[in-house]
């Protein structure tokens, strides 16, 4: 059987037009960006013509725009500039973030610097906004909020417009991490209430390695990188030029087929999961899977038998790739984290589904098919 790769959140295959747009950047348009002859002149205007593209997609400036490593880099980036540059003392986030930002958040509080408080999770996988508005209103100091666009795991996706106003109302920053949403769905960063978020091209069939960060432009920040001039002294290191470029490519596209891709992934995912529903007994889905959900994740709980027990290595050796829980730590096999904040249900194995337009209906067949003998 060939391969099946139902593991899109994790991260996704490069669009073959994205690697077109990169390929004269990997070979004969080689020079360093911040070079002055023509080599250089010509990957700086690559460089800045991908960030107008970027900006132009997400409704901000370009001048808000800043390449990065990818979602870690950025999303660190704006935690540590609230802490240090924006007098942040508190950090208010919740325990189903990406560890790229509760691992940040963690360590500034181990080391003294900030308060941190989690914001309590309804029994759906969504954030109390009544608990987050009390916590903003019964802190003395100023807070950093960094609650996430939507959840990598189980897909639940928060109203960030309303996290963004409460935020507004109690002059909070807030930073959303968007690694999940950038290139699925669409923004008018004009218009939403926040000072950062993030992105990463691998997330929407671009190049791994490089992300944005945006930056309101009411926003001033020290850089977390240091060294040379680069990003307009905001982040140091010769730029991932083809990366960057890929990147905007890979945005463009996305876009400009925004609603194909989502009615045709939709339609996969509730495939997936009549198909679950009719021939595997007691399956349930994790998080609001039919309503404010990711198009393209199913995080689905089966129930624990010696054999399902195998689920995640019987997949594998049925070539079918899927997770555990997040991507970002399988292998490691600490357990997700957020399935642990919203079920202590330890009769059941997780596993997420996450799609693409490059699935089928019919490979949904055949890894329903396969399940019914692993569980
Ligand atoms: C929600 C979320 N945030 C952050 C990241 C980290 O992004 P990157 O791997 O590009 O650093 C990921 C990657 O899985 C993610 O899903």
């Amino acid at each position: 059987m060939d391969r099946i790769y139902f593991d899109n959140a994790a991260t996704t295959p490069l669009d073959p037009l994205v690697l077109e747009s990169m390929m004269p950047y990997l070979t004969e348009k080689f020079g360093n960006p911040s070079s002055i002859y023509s080599y250089g002149r010509e990957t700086r205007m690559a460089i800045e013509n991908a960030r107008k593209s970027v900006a132009k997609i997400l409704n901000a400036r370009p001048a808000e725009i800043f390449f990065t490593s990818g979602g870690t880099e950025s999303s660190n980036t704006a935690i540590n500039a609230a802490v240090y540059d924006l007098s942040c003392k508190r950090i208010i986030t919740s325990p189903l973030e990406h560890h790229a930002t509760l691992h940040c958040a963690e360590y500034i509080n181990k080391i003294g610097i900030v308060e941190i408080s989690y914001v309590k999770i309804l029994s759906n996988g969504h954030i109390d906004i009544t608990d987050l508005e009390r916590l903003l209103e019964e802190s003395k100091e100023k807070c950093l909020v960094t609650l996430m666009h939507a959840n990598n795991e189980i897909g639940n996706i928060t109203d960030i417009e309303a996290v963004g106003n409460l935020c507004k109302k109690y002059n909070a920053i807030f930073h959303s991490d968007t690694v999940q949403t950038v290139g699925h769905y669409n923004f008018d960063l004009r218009k939403l209430p926040v000072h950062f978020i993030t992105g990463a091209s691998h997330k929407f069939h671009g190049p791994k390695g490089v992300g944005i960060l945006y930056i309101n432009e009411n926003i001033k920040i020290h850089p977390f990188i240091n060294g040379g001039s680069q990003e307009r002294n905001m982040r140091a290191g010769t730029e991932n030029l083809y990366g960057i470029v890929g990147f905007a490519k890979a945005l463009e596209l996305a876009t400009a087929n925004h609603e194909t891709d989502r009615e045709y992934i939709s339609n996969i995912k509730s495939y997936m999961q009549k198909k679950l529903r009719g021939n595997i007994a007691n399956v349930y889905f994790n998080g609001d899977y039919d309503g404010k959900s990711l198009y393209t994740v199913l995080s689905v709980a089966f129930p624990k038998t010696e054999k399902s027990e195998m689920l995640l290595f019987n997949l594998d050796i049925n070539n079918i790739c899927a997770s555990g829980g997040s991507a970002c730590s399988s292998g490691a096999d600490a357990g997700s984290h957020v399935i642990r904040a919203i079920s202590n249900d330890l009769n059941q194995i997780t596993v997420r589904f996450s799609f693409s337009k490059y699935n089928t209906k019919e490979e949904v067949d055949l890894v329903v098919e396969k399940l019914k003998g692993m569980i």
